[in-house]
């Protein structure tokens, strides 16, 4: 359901200088420029937002100067989102002043957690529209063009995928694949769940279809993306009986699809049957990016994590019996209200013992209408920062073991692009989804046998075999 807000910000305000009549019969916006914030999902929803307005005849322009509408696809996972599209959205105004039939439009997260103050706190955004109402981008811009009225759309939850619309892709071997939108899990940090709405997971005869013309347009690898993903079909009321192990099989018989990915797993939905699929299905890469958030029992509860550390160790054991060369990766948050010196410890010591190959680490970022937010035991910033730049330390020291270890083997590598770097060299990719430089003749989509020669914490340098 989509639901058109009272309008807000209806009405000229004094900001806008009158400029709503002259924008009434003002010219059709020609170009516009896309930002995008935050998670691949995000940059996979930013393709459809691409997508629908070249459909609707305007070609993208390369800086916000010179476009006619600026588009922000926006993050609320932290605030230190927030602060970074300020940044971007003071730009906006100073481009709309100069010239006021400019348009500007929010799309995402953030469209849809400040939907009530964001016209008020934004005078000169004419159009918002939060992640499950993507689809109205086009008809909302009419509305504006034609009635001069700021407008937007929040649906609560997905009736029309994004993977349904229009699709801009920057040209290379990889793609990504949604599969599963929203999140019913209610991590108490997080705010995903209240605006990407519950778990709902998409058919697997149009999830197949999209990969096989995926296959035919040149693409040699997909990522299957969800918030959740590894709760695909879990959700009550989801009309197939596949699970996610199902579905990564029938990918696996897509005609020219060398490699599949996904991302994020939770713990609690890690089948015995993915384990095995990711152990033994070819075309399915040994990486698996499993958030932990935290090592201490204490804290995964009041994260409501419903694993606890014990049950996560054991499962990257069963993980690394399976697939043996596991590339395996997390997501940490430090200074979790009540977090003790104890507490991070214990998270530090799960980091070790996991030999993460890399990991995401995040300062715990109070959001409004979480459980979290409420919590008593807020720590100062010092103290996190600190845990942080210690968790960092331990992070990068087990990233550059991981891949000392890995110099002298060969490694089967997807080459992506040239190297940015170096001419004459490819940038590509191993089955552990590491960076790897060479110099080489090879295209991107091509396969080569690498071998590693040097590494650092990151990447690696090689030489074709
Ligand atoms: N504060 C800090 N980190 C957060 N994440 C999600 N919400 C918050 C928050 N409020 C992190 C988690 C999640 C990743 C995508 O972002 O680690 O896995
Ligand atoms: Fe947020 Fe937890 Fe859902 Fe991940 S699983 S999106 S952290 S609520």
């Amino acid at each position: 359901m989509v639901r058109h807000r009272p309008p807000v910000g209806d009405g000229p305000s004094d900001w806008m200088d009158g400029s709503l009549s002259r924008m009434a019969q003002a010219a059709r916006p020609q170009s516009y420029f896309l930002r995008s914030f935050g998670c691949q999902m995000n940059e996979h929803d930013s393709e459809r937002i691409a997508g629908l307005l070249e459909e609707m005849g305007l070609t993208r322009a390369g800086t916000p100067e010179d476009a006619d509408l600026l588009v922000y696809n926006t993050c609320s996972i932290r605030e230190k989102a927030d602060t970074r599209l300020a940044g971007h959205l003071s730009t906006a105004a100073r481009l709309k002043k100069e010239r006021p039939s400019r348009l500007v439009a929010v799309a995402g997260c953030l469209a849809q957690s400040r939907r009530d103050e964001f016209f008020g706190d934004f005078p000169f955004v004419d159009v918002l529209v939060g992640p499950q109402s993507l689809h109205e981008l086009p008809a909302l811009l009419e509305q504006r063009l034609a009635e001069g009225r700021r407008t937007g759309a929040y649906a609560e939850s997905t009736t029309c995928w994004s993977a349904d619309l229009p699709r801009r892709r920057v040209d290379g071997p990889c793609a990504w694949v949604q599969i599963v939108a929203g999140c019913s899990n209610y991590c108490t940090y997080c705010i995903v769940p209240s605006v990407r709405g519950p778990e709902a997971s998409r058919p697997a005869a149009d999830v197949i279809s999209e990969v096989a013309g995926l296959a035919g347009a040149g693409v040699r690898e997909i990522t299957f993306l969800g918030q959740n993903v590894n709760a695909y079909g879990k959700e009550p009321g989801f009309p197939g009986r596949e699970t996610f192990a199902g579905l990564l099989r029938a990918a696996c018989g897509v005609e020219g699809i060398e490699r599949i990915r996904f991302m994020t797993s939770h713990p609690k939905d890690m089948s015995p049957e993915l384990i095995e699929v990711i152990g033994g299905a070819n075309q399915v890469c040994e990486h698996v990016h499993l958030p932990a958030q935290s090592g201490s029992d204490h804290i995964l509860a009041a994260m409501s994590r419903r694993y606890d550390r014990a049950a996560y160790r054991d499962l990257v054991a069963r993980l690394r019996r399976a697939a043996p060369d596991l590339t395996l990766t997390t997501d940490i948050i430090v200074g979790f209200p009540g977090e003790t010196e104890e507490d991070f410890r214990q998270t530090l010591a799960l980091v070790e013992e996991c030999r993460y190959d890399s990991a995401f680490t995040f300062i715990y970022s109070p959001r409004r209408g979480t459980g979290a937010a409420v919590l008593p035991g807020r720590l100062p910033a010092g103290v996190a920062e600190d845990r942080m730049t210690r968790l960092v330390d331990l992070v990068q020291r087990l990233g550059r073991e991981r891949n000392e270890a890995m110099v002298g083997r060969t490694e089967e590598v997807l080459v992506e692009r040239a190297s940015r770097h170096a001419a004459g060299e490819v940038m590509g990719r191993t089955r552990g989804h590491k960076p790897v430089n060479f110099p080489s003749a090879a295209q991107p989509g091509d396969l080569v046998r690498v071998e590693l020669l040097e590494a650092t914490s990151t990447s690696f340098r090689g030489r074709e075999v």
